[in-house]
């Protein structure tokens, strides 16, 4: 059935148990990586999404075979030959996180073709930061058509890098092309993600020796003698928030006994902040939430970890809309992440941007209508309010929400949202 328009009513509060999946920002350089060892390596609880699947089909560009089993969600690569080091434009099109083949090719086999990454509608997405460092490591650059060629005559050798901004993508890009490097790689100013510490971790589990270092600096030993490995990506806290506050939004009550709690410290303030009520498990892990009818107002601008997660600013907007007062959001990440705001302003919301910020003055309710998603976790946002609004919000563009969640329409449906797919 096509699935491009998706039907939300509110159905009151949402109530329930739900379990995540494998983190969608952990499991695609998880995937990238197994090319640095040969041999067979497996994958649990990785998350059925569409971008999943691109990376799968990248590695077969790459000769390397991969079969996923997404009633188990479990993934196995052999990445025993690597025999080709293009990755085509129709895949880097569909899932800008391509560009994290680079490293590890660089490493296995010192060279790598990957069509140039476009924006996207969050902001213009460039991967400047990534290919400084290859270059500052020995790589030679060389754009062909809309290719990028980077080469390495020899080996690529271990530096000191010191990152404009700590970039995800380009932090754990580094540390794959350090494992191929000789000598040490520091990478200063280094992001800390939850999801980038998870993914060190799986290189660990093949045989990697990274260090922390202060400030912000991850040391990588090069010629890294690497070997298959089995693990298990961590539990998606972007699902988790999502999910959190689509019960808050509703007035409803959730538990998630697998949330990874640590790695959404701000944002379980945040709801608390709101007067919603969180209770976390026993370990840190696990976290219920009881929702308060009266939100109150609050503020926060998005950082890298541990600041606010620019993931969940769209979703939390829809929770300060309906909050009882005004509240501000100041997108710092991306340049272009409000787009979900005049989608909001359709049902009703009354929010007024100016550049990155957000000024939101609660009003007593949402009203259904048509909206289009322009990204993944804007998706999630005007879902979130389709749940809370009077009458019926037709949402299109829902295949941003299958590149970064595995039935979250099922989910929700579980926990008593009124949800549909329609053609
Ligand atoms: C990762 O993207 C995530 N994606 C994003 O999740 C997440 O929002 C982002 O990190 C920030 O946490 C995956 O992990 C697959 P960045 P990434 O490099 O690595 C600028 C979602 O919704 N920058 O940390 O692309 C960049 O333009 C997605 O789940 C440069 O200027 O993010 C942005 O403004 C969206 N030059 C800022 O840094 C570079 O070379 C943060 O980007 C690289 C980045």
């Amino acid at each position: 059935m096509a699935r491009d328009c998706l039907l939300i009513r509110s159905a009151g509060p949402l109530s329930g148990e739900v379990t995540l999946e494998g983190a969608k920002n952990a499991v695609l350089v998880s995937i990238a990586s197994l090319i640095l060892a040969d041999g067979l390596s497996r994958l649990t609880k990785v998350p059925a999404s569409q971008d999943v699947y691109q990376m799968i089909k990248a590695l077969g560009e790459l000769g390397i075979t991969a079969s996923f089993d997404e009633r188990t969600h479990e993934l196995v690569v052999d990445a025993t030959t690597v025999s080709g080091v293009t990755v085509s434009p129709e895949i880097m099109k569909s899932m800008r996180a391509s560009i994290l083949l680079m490293g590890p090719l660089l490493a296995r086999c010192g060279s790598a073709r990957i069509a140039l990454p476009g924006g996207c509608s969050i902001g213009t997405r460039p991967v400047d930061l990534h290919l400084r460092a290859f270059v500052k490591m020995g790589a030679v650059l060389a754009q062909d058509g809309d290719f990028l060629e980077a080469r390495v005559n020899g080996q690529l050798k271990g530096c000191r890098i010191v990152l404009d901004y700590p970039s995800v993508g380009a932090t754990e890009n580094i540390i794959m092309a350090a494992l191929g490097a000789r000598g040490v790689t520091e990478i200063v100013n280094a992001a800390l993600e939850p999801e980038v510490l998870d993914f060190i971790e799986l290189l660990k589990s093949m045989g990697a020796q990274i260090d922390f270092a202060f400030p912000a600096t991850i040391v990588v030993q090069g010629d890294a003698p690497l070997h298959a490995t089995t693990y298990c990506i961590m539990r998606d806290r972007l699902e988790a928030g999502t999910l959190l506050m689509a019960a808050a939004a509703t007035g409803g009550s959730i538990s998630i006994p697998d949330a990874p709690v640590s790695a959404l410290e701000l944002v379980l303030v945040k709801l608390e902040d709101m007067g919603h009520v969180i209770t976390v498990g026993s370990q840190g892990k696990g976290v219920t939430l009881v929702a308060t009818r009266e939100m109150k107002p609050i503020s926060f601008k998005t950082m890298p970890y541990p600041g606010f997660p620019t993931d969940l600013q769209a979703p939390m907007t829809v929770l300060m809309a309906l909050a009882q007062g005004t509240s501000s959001v100041h997108e710092t990440v991306f340049e272009n992440r409000l787009m979900h705001v005049p989608e909001l302003q359709k049902m009703g919301a009354n929010i007024v941007v100016s550049g990155d910020r957000a000024i939101i003055t609660g009003v007593k309710e949402l009203s259904g209508a048509s909206v289009v998603a322009t990204d993944i976790r804007a998706a999630a946002a005007l879902i979130i309010a389709g749940l809370v609004a009077r009458g019926e919000t037709a949402m299109t563009g829902t295949h941003h929400l299958f590149r970064g969640y595995e039935d979250l329409d099922k989910k929700l449906r579980s926990l008593g949202a009124c949800i549909d797919f329609v053609n």
